[in-house]
């Protein structure tokens, strides 16, 4: 499914956001920019800065290869370019098949701060729902500036970690969990 972001970017053109499996030409290595640009930038998304094309290739691979039914991935494209992605990953347990985790919200530090991530939430948000999940968890770094998107997006603080994890230059940092429950959401139509 297909939205476009209510913000346009600099050249005035509008993302796009779609969902993306595995096998698309381009994606891995879309991913991988994305990845290590965000890594480069600082951002606290599970690697160090010693990052390397490899590993990120390796990451990515899995995770492509990890979608389906449990794990979902979204991009957001500007002039046929992805500057942006997030995924909605299920939780395995039988117990906890209503729930999903979100993660891996990287939007180009170049795109940043014309609703891309924005766009990108709302379609996770609205696929997570699509599949049954009516629960979202995610965690992120205290006082980074996707804490205050997810604020502002309706997320709800569940508590904090400290030293849970670090930066890329390896500082620790506490960590706050967030959740959304979206069974009490409307599903919202999307304009297509
Ligand atoms: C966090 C992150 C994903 C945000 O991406 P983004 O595309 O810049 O986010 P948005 O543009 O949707 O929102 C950012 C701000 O731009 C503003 N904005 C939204 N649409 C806009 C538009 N059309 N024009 C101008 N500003 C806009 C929003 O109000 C928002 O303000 P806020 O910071 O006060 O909430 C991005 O900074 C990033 O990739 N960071 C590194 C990776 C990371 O930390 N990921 C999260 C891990 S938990």
């Amino acid at each position: 499914m297909a939205v476009n972001a209510s913000g346009g970017t600099g050249s005035g053109t509008r993302p796009y956001v779609r969902e993306a499996g595995p096998g698309e030409p381009g994606l891995l290595d879309a991913l991988c920019r994305l990845l290590l640009d965000s890594v480069a930038g600082g951002a606290s998304v599970g690697f160090l800065s010693s990052l390397t094309v490899e590993e990120a290739a390796r990451f990515w691979s899995e995770t492509l290869h990890a979608l389906g039914e449990r794990a979902r991935l979204w991009v957001a494209s500007v002039d046929d370019e992805i500057v942006g992605t997030v995924q909605v990953a299920r939780c395995a347990k039988p117990n906890g098949r209503h729930r999903g985790d979100l993660q891996k919200l990287l939007v180009l530090r170049g795109h940043r701060g014309h609703g891309i991530a924005t766009a990108l939430m709302d379609a996770a948000e609205r696929g997570a729902a699509e599949s049954g999940l009516t629960l979202l968890v995610l965690d992120t770094i205290r006082g980074c500036d996707a804490e205050r998107l997810y604020r502002r997006l309706g997320w709800q603080r569940a508590g904090e970690i400290p030293d849970y994890a670090g930066t890329p230059d390896g500082v620790l940092h506490p960590t706050v969990y967030y959740y959304k429950n979206l069974g009490t959401q409307p599903v919202k139509p999307t304009g297509d």
